[in-house]
């Protein structure tokens, strides 16, 4: 049986359209058209979701001895949200078309001019992508020849709206309409969900559903520290769904309005290098990147420039991800300062300190903070692991297998249970027997129907590491089944204190 390996062209819409037929993601409200943004997860997403999930909580808080977990409330005083800055701050500048109505992020639609001769003759404009260079260049020639100008085309400058001086808005063309005239100046647009506590609607119930867990954790600091026996360096993690009106929810599950956060704040002596820490976060959350099966080739480190830097912020850098749209910010790890406890000291009036016993000196923490997307990981894990592959079998025929290439610790399935035959009983009971007693520990599923190739598949493109068959040689020799393996296709004959001892080792 030979192999060869490939990647479609268009992977985005395959894992699209796999996540569909097989149950991992949804759009959400699909029968009332969806809801642009937002998401639902099926009877095997939801199970590699919570398994991404679990192994960051038992990696991050179970497995370290300076890391606790808390869980706090989506909605929180609004003084929070003030404190924090984000009723102020929490913006991404918005342009309207006013003609279309689209809306776009300032600082994803690029613009630039027609230069001939070294004079400006128009403007073009694209979308932030992969080439938006290449398209604005494509728009500029194709401007040129429609008008039909002599002259020197020079190459496009890419500039975002946000660049964008007010004599030039005017004359940058809609990506809706292809005409200028009808884009406003950027503005900033606050991206929290409003809501109302209570039966009163007016400014004073007004309050948000949270855009990051982050300010639990800051919130219940004191909180942590007068009853969990922590002393610094310490973490406080959670997990929990996060809220952002974004202007454009795009890419699938990778940018949505409803989406889940891992976050852990690390606090720290003022006095500690926080440098040394930094990195050292930064190099444990590749390394946890690693272990769930991303690729160390689709990694790479981006620090933030100082310049862009919020002012409190000493340093931030993101783990990005080569996705099939770009390379992406997947895992942001800042390190913060003391401003959110500082912040929070100052508007409830409530210190945020440690006393620190070698100085006797009181003094209020600093943070590291890794931050997360639970879908952006479950994103970056089905676009690392879908393969179609050409499989050519012993008669010599050649047949398309997908295969999920999921890394045993998250696969939704651990293993298959197939007995040759439905309607051999002896065979039924054996696979049921060993089907029951696997799914005490893991998550496993039965499946009698149709050829065995064809099983095999079905479990390939979910992503299931091993199936196991069960034989007339189980049930009538000595007890051992065959175990197929996913990626490499090959069989070989098991016994069941094997199998287990194979779960135990990968599915940690
Ligand atoms: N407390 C810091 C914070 O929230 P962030 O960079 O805004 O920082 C952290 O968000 C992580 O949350 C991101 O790196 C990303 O993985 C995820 N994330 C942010 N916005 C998201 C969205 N709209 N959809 C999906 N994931 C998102």
């Amino acid at each position: 049986m030979s192999t060869s390996n490939a990647t479609p062209d268009n992977l985005m819409e395959a894992i699209v359209s796999l996540a569909k037929r097989r149950g991992f993601v949804f759009p959400s409200s699909e029968i009332y058209g969806g809801l642009n943004g937002f998401f639902d997860y099926g009877p095997l997403g939801v199970e590699l979701k919570k398994n991404i999930r679990d192994a960051w909580w038992r990696d991050m808080v179970q497995r370290r001895d300076d890391v606790v977990g808390i869980e706090t409330s989506i909605i929180m005083h609004p003084k929070v949200w003030q404190a924090s800055g984000h009723v102020d701050g929490f913006t991404d500048p918005l342009v309207d078309c006013k003609v279309s109505k689209q809306r776009y992020r300032a600082d994803q639609l690029f613009f630039s001019p027609v230069v001939i001769d070294g004079q400006t003759v128009a403007y073009v404009s694209a979308l932030e992508s992969e080439d938006t260079a290449a398209q604005l260049q494509a728009a500029a020639e194709t401007y040129k020849r429609k008008k039909a100008l002599q002259g020197q085309l020079a190459p496009v400058k890419p500039r975002d709206m946000t660049e964008a001086q007010p004599e030039e808005i005017a004359q940058i063309p809609s990506p809706a309409t292809g005409e200028p005239g009808s884009l406003t100046p950027p503005r900033a647009f606050n991206m929290m969900f409003e809501t109302y506590v209570g039966a009163l609607r007016d400014a004073s119930s007004v309050s948000y559903l949270r855009p990051e867990t982050a300010q639990g954790m800051f919130v219940d600091f004191k909180n942590v520290v007068d009853t969990g026996r922590v002393k610094l360096p310490f973490g406080i993690a959670q997990i929990g769904k996060s809220f952002r009106n974004e202007i454009t929810p795009r890419n699938f599950i990778f940018r949505s309005r409803e989406f889940e956060q891992m976050e852990m704040e690390y606090f720290i002596h003022e006095d500690a290098d926080w440098a040394k820490c930094h990195a050292e976060w930064i190099e444990w959350c590749r390394g946890w990147l690693m272990s769930i099966g991303l690729p160390e080739s689709h990694l790479s480190l981006y620090a933030h420039p100082k310049e862009k830097l919020a002012f409190y912020s000493k340093g931030t850098v993101d783990i990005m991800f080569r996705y099939p749209f770009g390379v992406q910010e997947l895992w942001g790890i800042a390190a913060r300062g003391n401003y959110d406890l500082g912040q929070h000291a100052q508007a409830s009036g409530k210190p945020q300190e440690i006393f620190d016993e070698a100085t006797k000196k009181k003094f209020v923490p600093h943070v590291i903070e890794p931050a997360v997307g639970v879908d952006r990981i479950f994103l970056a894990v089905l676009c690392a692991a879908y393969a179609e592959e050409d499989v050519t079998d012993d008669k010599g025929a050649v047949e398309k297998r997908t295969v999920l290439r999921l890394s045993p610790r998250i696969a939704p399935v651990k293993v298959a249970v197939l007995p040759l035959l439905k309607n051999k009983e002896h065979l039924v009971a054996r696979a049921r027997e060993l089907y029951q007693r696997l799914q005490r520990r893991y998550s496993v599923f039965y499946d009698d129907g149709g050829a065995i190739g064809r099983r095999y598949r079905r479990q390939d493109e979910i992503g299931t590491p091993w199936c196991v068959t069960i034989d007339f040689d189980t049930v009538e020799k000595d007890g051992s089944f065959t175990l197929r393996e996913r990626d490499s296709m090959q069989q070989r004959r098991i016994q069941e204190a094997e199998l287990f001892a194979l779960l135990d080792q990968h599915v940690y």
